[in-house]
């Protein structure tokens, strides 16, 4: 297997796509929502979102297709020759997405498939009184790159008219007598000898044996009316509270017929991540693509929650680093990654050249301090350092007035300051401090506390347990999610994935609880919050 990790990225996916190589993609599915105008708004979905589209459709098409398309030629340009695409969309838009965008850019002759997916059969209340057909029905357009491509035939179990057909049974199993209107000699000879044939005066065509353990299932064709939408179905676990969220046995089908194991799959819309959650429990790899951080984060935890011991990781790319995370963790990994961010290149030996962390693109000395109020004495150090590093650099920096040297931390103290200004007035010789939020930019986690009150016993004997969770962030509050029975060996799996308010009442049997919350705030970082209850007679805090 390659290296490739499997991610997922929050940024818009036109500049993300731009940064994905060429032919490195074996799939994509993509669910993209109706945007209009500068209005950038998901509006398919329920009935109010279907207002707000008419709305603002007029004149919005072209700019849709334009927007659309430039992101669509990203796609096929990362798609593998082998590769091919699912383009999800509704009657709003498929006529133009077809014409204008796939056929052009893919080319007419590299349809394979319009699959209709029938959502729904409901036909009642607000759909009943409007003066046309009710539309129960998505397109995906599915189109390959080339004529080489993968399909893998799916079939679906018979039905029960069909089962009943098969109403007599042997030894072998349960069978029906079916004509056989071409068949070989070899063939024939066999049938004979096994008594599976019955070739009787009148019978047009001899009837043979056809068994039920034979028979496959019926081969699936482009009309899809077998998966219902996620809000049809009553209690529904799969639904996580997605605008739009589709359904996983949806994307189970297309990337089984599509891919193989271990192919890439990309979704650069991937919304609550089912596309990504489907691949990877296929043992897919995957790529997951959204603007909104809540679809990141959401889509994360689901991950999160499906996954065990044996799960492949993944990492997740937000606009903004944890401060914690840069400033506590693996220092060595830490070093050598700002450096690269800063532009230059890291030095891996770490020894022998007189604690120097790095060069510049041409050369000059790079020191990095995973600290934050660093002093005099590490400039000191660090100034005796560059000129025994690399004295002829030194020297020509020093002679056409450019830094000797670049020091990066998470912040300098006065004396550090002091001692630049002095070795550039004194000595004619700059040394450039760098803060870590200059290169990238860095912020705080929330602060999250978590409090609860006892609020009785229900009709069953089980305790009613109210939890309130405050944050405070420089950002602002995107979301919290809850696990009410929290491991810390299994991670937090989260019950409660997308809850707006930070307020949750759950019951509880007698017994040792964890509950654990985490907050998300808009730039993606999120705290976790833990408390252990003991529920007996009332509810404690251990
Ligand atoms: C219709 S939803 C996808 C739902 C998804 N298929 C699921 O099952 O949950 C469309 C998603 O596209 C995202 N989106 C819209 N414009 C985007 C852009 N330019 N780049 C990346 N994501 C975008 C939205 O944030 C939204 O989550």
């Amino acid at each position: 297997m390659s290296d490739f990790i499997n991610k997922l990225i929050l940024g818009d996916n036109l500049e993300v796509l731009r940064s994905i190589e060429s032919e490195s993609v074996d799939l994509v599915y993509l669910d993209p929502p109706f945007f209009s105008n500068r209005n950038y708004e998901v509006i398919w979905g329920d009935e109010g979102e279907i207002r707000s589209f008419q709305d603002r459709w007029s004149g919005g098409i072209d700019h849709y297709i334009g927007w659309l398309k430039e992101r669509v030629a990203e796609m096929h340009r990362v798609l593998r020759p082998t590769g091919s695409i699912f383009l999800h969309c509704d009657w709003h838009a498929n006529a133009y997405i077809r014409v204008e965008i796939l056929d052009k850019i893919f080319g007419y002759d590299r349809l394979l498939s319009e699959i209709i997916w029938k959502r729904t059969f409901n036909s009642g209340s607000s759909k009943s009184i409007s003066k046309k057909f009710p539309i129960n029905t998505d397109s995906i357009f599915w189109y390959s790159k080339s004529a080489h491509y993968c399909f893998n035939k799916i079939t679906r179990p018979l039905n029960e008219g069909a089962l009943k057909r098969y109403d007599k049974i042997d030894e072998k199993g349960k069978y029906m007598w079916v004509p056989l209107k071409t068949v070989s000699n070899e063939r024939l000879l066999i049938l004979r000898e096994s008594g599976e044939i019955r070739e009787e005066y009148g019978l047009q065509y001899p009837r043979y044996k056809k068994y039920l353990d034979v028979e496959v299932g019926v081969l699936i064709d482009n009309v899809w009316d077998d998966i219902g939408q996620i809000a049809t179905r009553p209690g529904n676990f799969e639904r996580i509270g997605y605008p739009t969220q589709k359904p996983m046995s949806l994307l189970d089908r297309i990337i089984k017929c599509a891919s193989d194991e271990v192919d890439i799959i990309l979704d650069p819309f991937v919304g609550g991540g089912t596309t990504i959650s489907v691949a990877d429990k296929l043992n897919r790899q995957w790529i997951g693509i959204d603007q909104s951080v809540q679809a990141i984060k959401v889509s994360e935890m689901r991950l999160q929650n499906q996954q065990d011991l044996f799960s492949k990781p993944f990492i997740v790319q937000l606009h903004k680093y944890d401060y914690d995370k840069l400033r506590y963790e693996n220092a060595f990994k830490f070093e050598t990654w700002i450096v690269v961010q800063f532009g230059g290149s890291a030095n891996l030996k770490q020894k022998g050249d007189f604690g120097i962390d790095g060069k510049t693109q041409d050369g000059t000395p790079i020191q990095v301090k995973r600290s934050d109020n660093v002093g005099r004495n590490v400039i000191d150090n660090f100034f005796s350092s560059v000129q025994r590093f690399d004295k002829p650099k030194y020297d020509q920096n020093r002679e056409s007035g450019r830094p000797v040297g670049f020091v990066i931390a998470f912040s300098f103290g006065h004396g550090a300051i002091e001692e630049v200004a002095r070795l550039h007035n004194r000595e004619n010789v700059i040394i450039k401090l760098v803060r870590v939020d200059e290169i990238v930019p860095v912020s705080n986690k929330p602060v999250l506390t978590l409090q609860f009150a006892d609020c009785g016993l229900d009709a069953k004997n089980n305790r009613i347990i109210e939890f309130t969770a405050t944050a405070r962030s420089e950002n602002s509050i995107e979301f919290y999610a809850w696990d009410f029975n929290y491991n810390a060996e299994k991670g937090f799996k989260p019950q409660v994935l997308i809850d707006k308010h930070g307020k949750q009442t759950e019951q509880f049997k007698a017994g040792t609880y964890q509950v654990a919350v985490k907050v998300v705030d808009n730039e993606g970082l999120d705290s976790l919050e833990i408390i252990k209850l003991k529920v007996n007679g009332g509810v404690i805090k251990e």
